[in-house]
C-alpha cells in the first residue's frame, strides 16, 4: 500500500512538474504568467511544504552561529526546508539542490551566504572601502562579489549591511559605511545595484539589506544590546540608508536583533508593515537574523518560541533563519487560529517570486557551473579591482615632514605582527576568501624594493598578549606566538640597524565584526609596549595600521612620524599598502567615521546637535569635558595626500533664494603640491533654525577632483530646498525656509562658509 501511495505521489508530482516546465518554456515570461505560475504552485502545496519555503537552515559546510539542526538534508528531500545558507561551490550546491529535486513539488532551493566584502577575491572591509568615497567602486566590487558568488553556486548575499554606526566600541562598525546617512545611502544604493544588476542571469545575486533597523546603535557599543532611539535620529540619520537600498530595488531585508521602542524588529509590525512595506513600498521578502525569533524569549516580549513565531509572521517576517520556529510551530498556530493562511501564502509567494526571478524554476542548477567557477573567480581583472579598492581605501592620517613616500633605497626595519600576517588582512566576514592567497606587506615590499633597499624584519610582538586569545587564534594564525619579551628584543636590534622603521600594528580580524565589541579603543597592550620602546630610539617611524574600527590614536599621533590607516584591505593588502608607502600611489581616502581622542568621547560624530550650552572655552557651564577637547582626533572626511590642495574663490550668485530655486555654490581648488593627486571636496549645510533642532553640519554633496601639480579646477555644487528637507517632530518630511550656512572644505572640521536665506 505504502509503495502504491509513493508511486502515485511520484506520478502526480511528475505531471505537475512537467506542466510547470512547459509553462516556463514560454519565453520571455510575462509577469502575469509568473503570478499565475506561483499562485497555482501555492495552490498545490501542503501546509508543511509552505512552511518549508519559509524555513532557512544552515548547511554543515560552515556556520556563523549556534547549530540547531543537523537533519536538514532529510528536510530538503521532503520539502520541509526550502532555503539553505552557508553552502557554496557548484558541486556542493548541486548535491543539495538534487535533494530538493527529490521532493514532491521539486521547488528549487535558494542558497544564501554572507558575501560581505567579496566572495573569493576579498575587497577591503566595508568601513575601509567607504573611505574611498567612490560609489562606482562600491558598485563594481559588489558586482564582482556577485559574479564570483553566483559562479560558486550562490543566489543570495546577506549584504549590504547599511547600519549607521557612530560608536567604534561596536565591532560591527567594520561591516558598514560609517557614521553619515548621506554617504551611507549612496553606498547602500551602489551595493544593491552591483549585486542585483542582472537578476535572472547567472552572474547576479539577490541583495539582503541588513540589519533592519537601527542595529548600529546598541547602548554602550555592546553587540546585541538594547537600542533606545528617538524618532528624530531614526528618521533623519538611521533610516535613510535602508530606504536608499529599498529604492534601489533590494529584493530582501534582514530583521535586526535589537528592539525598537520595546518591540524586537523580528516582531515589529510598525517597522515591517507600516514603515518598510507601506511607506517605502518594499515588495520583496523579509528574513530574520540568525535565530532572531527564538531570541525574543530572552528579550521578554513573548513567553515562548510558539508565541515568538506567531508574533513574527504576523509582523510580516517571511523567512525564519535557522530557528526552526515556523518549522515547528506554524501548523499549531494555524490550527489555533493565531495566524491565517493568507499571511502564510503571502510569505510563500514572496519567496517563490524571488526564486522565479532568479530563473531557478527553469533551471535549478543554473548557478552550479564548475566551468564558470574556474574562469570567473579570482581572475586578473578581479584582482586588479581589489588592488584599486585597497589603494583607494587607505587613509593617510599623519605625514610629518613629508616622511612619506619612502625612497626605494635605504635601510628599513620592517617590524610588527602585521608585516607578514595574511589572515587578519582579509578581515572579518571574509566569506569564502582564502587568506593564504592574500599578499602580505612583507611579500610586496620584498618584491618591490627587496633588491634596491635593505629590509630587516622582526615580528616585534604577537598580535595580542592575552594568552587565551592567542590560543583561540592560533588555529589560523600565520605567525606562531612566541614570548613578547623575546620578540621585543629582536625588534630593537633590527631597528637599530635601520634608518626608518615601518611598524605594522593593529587589531586581529576577530577583534571586529559580530560579537567583537571592545571597551578599549587602543591597539593591544603588547603592541603599545613595542611601539613605545621603538619610539625611544628616536628613529623615524611610519606606523601602518590594520584594524576594523576607529581607534584611539592620541599617543600615536604625538609620537609617530607618519600614520597610515589601512583597515583590512583584503586579498591585495600588501600590494596596496606598499604602493602608498613607496609613492606609486598617492593616497586619497577620507574617513567616514570620526576618530576619538579617547574612548570617553564615544559615540562621537560630526553631525551633532549644538545643545543649549555649546562649548565655550572659558565658560564652565558649557557642554564639554574637563580633560579633553570636544573635537575628535581625526574628523569625519579627514585624510591627507602627498599633494597639497588649497581652496579659493568661494562664491554664491546671491544671498537669498526662493524655495525650489537652484542654489549654486562655486569655488576653485588648486594643487600646489609636486605630484598629481585626488582631492575630495566636501559640501556641508547647516539649517540654522528648524522647528526641530538641526545638526551643526550635514554632508550634502562631495566631488573627487584629480589635479596635476599647479593645476586649478572650478567646482560647482548645486542643491535645492528639496535637499534640505528633514523629518520634523511630527515626522513630516519638510523644508523649512530660513537661514542656512553652507560649508565647503577638506573635511567636516576644516572648511569655509557662507550664509544664505532660502524661502519667500
Ligand atoms: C549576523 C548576520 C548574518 C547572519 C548569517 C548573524 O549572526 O548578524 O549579519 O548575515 O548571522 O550568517
Amino acid at each position: 500500500m505504502i509503495q502504491l501511495i509513493k508511486r502515485y505521489t511520484f506520478f502526480v508530482a511528475a505531471i505537475f512538474f512537467s506542466q510547470l516546465s512547459s509553462a516556463q518554456k514560454k519565453a520571455p515570461i510575462k509577469p502575469e504568467n509568473k503570478d499565475v505560475f506561483i499562485k497555482s504552485l501555492i495552490g498545490k502545496m501542503t501546509l508543511e511544504e509552505k512552511v518549508g519555503q519559509l524555513t532557512l537552515f544552515t548547511s554543515d559546510m560552515s556556520v556563523t552561529g549556534p547549530v540547531m539542526r543537523d537533519s536538514y538534508k532529510a528536510d530538503l528531500q521532503s520539502g520541509k526546508c526550502g532555503n539553505i545558507f552557508n553552502a557554496y561551490t557548484p558541486e556542493y550546491t548541486m548535491k543539495l539542490q538534487k535533494l530538493a529535486m527529490e521532493s514532491r513539488l521539486k521547488i528549487p532551493l535558494l542558497f544564501g551566504y554572507d558575501v560581505i566584502h567579496g566572495h573569493k577575491t576579498i575587497f577591503p572591509i566595508p568601513l575601509g572601502e567607504s573611505c574611498a568615497w567612490d560609489t562606482l567602486l562600491s558598485e563594481q566590487t559588489a558586482g564582482i562579489a556577485a559574479t564570483e558568488a553566483a559562479a560558486d553556486g550562490l543566489h543570495w548575499t546577506y549584504s549590504p549591511m547599511v547600519d549607521i554606526s557612530r560608536d567604534p566600541r561596536w565591532g560591527r562598525v567594520a561591516e558598514g559605511s560609517g557614521e553619515d546617512p548621506y554617504i551611507g545611502s549612496l553606498i547602500a544604493r551602489a551595493k544593491v545595484k552591483g549585486y542585483q544588476e542582472n537578476i535572472g542571469s547567472n552572474s547576479s545575486v539577490l541583495a539582503c539589506v541588513k540589519h533592519f533597523a537601527l542595529y548600529g546603535a546598541p547602548i554602550a557599543g555592546r553587540d546585541y544590546n538594547t537600542v533606545d532611539m528617538g524618532y528624530q535620529s531614526m528618521y533623519n540619520v538611521y533610516f535613510p540608508p535602508y530606504k536608499a537600498a529599498i529604492d534601489a530595488g533590494a529584493r530582501s531585508v534582514m530583521a535586526s536583533f535589537n528592539e525598537i521602542n520595546g518591540i524586537p524588529s523580528t516582531a515589529n509590525k510598525w517597522l515591517m508593515n507600516d514603515v518598510l512595506r507601506k511607506d517605502w513600498g518594499f515588495k520583496g521578502f523579509i528574513v530574520t537574523d540568525y535565530t532572531g525569533i527564538n531570541e525574543m524569549v530572552h528579550h521578554g516580549n513573548v513567553a515562548d518560541e510558539y508565541e515568538g513565531g506567531i508574533a513574527a509572521i504576523n509582523a510580516g517576517i517571511d523567512m525564519d533563519m535557522q530557528g526552526a520556529v515556523y518549522y515547528t510551530y506554524l501548523k499549531k498556530a494555524l490550527d489555533e487560529k493565531k495566524v491565517n493562511m493568507e499571511q502564510i501564502d503571502l510569505a510563500v509567494y514572496r519567496i517563490l517570486e524571488a526564486k522565479y526571478d532568479l530563473g531557478l524554476f527553469s533551471n535549478p542548477y543554473k548557478f552550479c557551473s564548475t566551468e564558470r567557477a574556474k574562469t570567473q573567480i579570482m581572475n586578473p581583472s578581479q584582482l586588479a579591482k581589489a588592488l584599486e579598492a585597497g589603494q583607494k581605501s587607505i587613509v593617510l592620517l599623519k605625514n610629518q615632514n613629508n616622511i612619506l613616500p619612502l625612497k626605494k633605497t635605504g635601510k628599513y626595519a620592517l617590524i610588527g605582527p602585521y608585516i607578514k600576517d595574511k589572515r587578519d588582512l582579509i578581515g572579518n566576514w571574509s566569506a569564502a576568501g582564502d587568506w593564504t592567497k592574500a599578499v602580505s606587506l612583507y611579500e610586496a615590499l620584498n618584491s618591490k624594493i627587496g633588491s634596491s633597499a635593505q629590509l630587516i624584519y622582526a615580528q616585534g610582538a604577537n598580535t595580542v598578549s592575552d594568552t587565551t586569545l592567542i590560543k583561540k587564534m592560533q588555529i589560523q594564525a600565520f605567525i606562531t606566538p612566541r614570548s613578547d619579551g623575546d620578540l621585543l628584543q629582536e625588534a630593537l636590534i633590527a631597528a637599530s640597524q635601520a634608518e626608518v622603521i615601518i611598524l605594522a600594528l593593529g587589531e586581529t580580524e576577530g577583534m571586529t565584526g559580530e560579537a567583537a565589541s571592545r571597551s578599549n579603543l587602543r591597539i593591544p597592550a603588547n603592541q603599545i609596549k613595542l611601539m613605545e620602546a621603538l619610539s625611544n630610539l628616536n628613529k623615524p617611524i611610519v606606523l601602518v595600521l590594520s584594524n576594523g574600527r576607529p581607534l584611539d590614536l592620541s599617543w600615536e599621533n604625538e609620537n609617530m612620524n607618519a600614520i597610515l590607516e589601512t583597515w583590512f584591505l583584503g586579498t591585495q593588502s600588501g600590494n596596496a599598502i606598499s604602493s602608498v608607502l613607496l609613492g606609486e600611489y598617492n593616497p586619497q581616502g577620507r574617513l567616514t567615521m570620526s576618530f576619538p581622542r579617547s574612548v570617553g568621547q564615544v559615540p562621537i560624530f560630526y553631525s551633532a546637535k549644538n545643545t543649549g550650552r555649546p562649548y565655550e572655552e572659558n565658560q564652565k557651564y558649557t557642554s564639554k569635558y574637563l580633560d579633553i577637547p570636544n573635537t575628535p582626533l581625526f574628523p569625519f572626511g579627514y585624510g591627507l595626500s602627498y599633494s597639497q590642495f588649497s581652496y579659493s574663490n568661494l562664491s554664491i550668485p546671491k544671498k537669498a533664494f526662493k524655495t525650489g530655486e537652484k542654489i549654486e555654490l562655486s569655488l576653485t581648488v588648486s594643487n600646489s603640491g609636486k605630484i598629481k593627486g585626488i582631492e575630495t571636496v566636501q559640501f556641508y549645510v547647516r539649517d540654522n533654525v528648524g522647528s526641530s533642532t538641526r545638526p551643526v553640519k550635514e554632508l550634502k554633496r562631495f566631488v573627487k577632483l584629480e589635479l596635476n601639480p599647479g593645476e586649478s579646477k572650478n567646482v560647482v555644487f548645486t542643491i535645492s530646498s528639496d535637499d534640505l528637507k528633514y523629518y520634523n517632530y511630527e515626522l513630516q518630511h519638510v523644508f523649512e525656509p530660513g537661514e542656512f550656512t553652507l560649508f565647503v572644505g577638506k573635511n567636516s572640521s576644516e572648511n569655509e562658509s557662507v550664509s544664505i536665506h532660502i524661502g519667500e
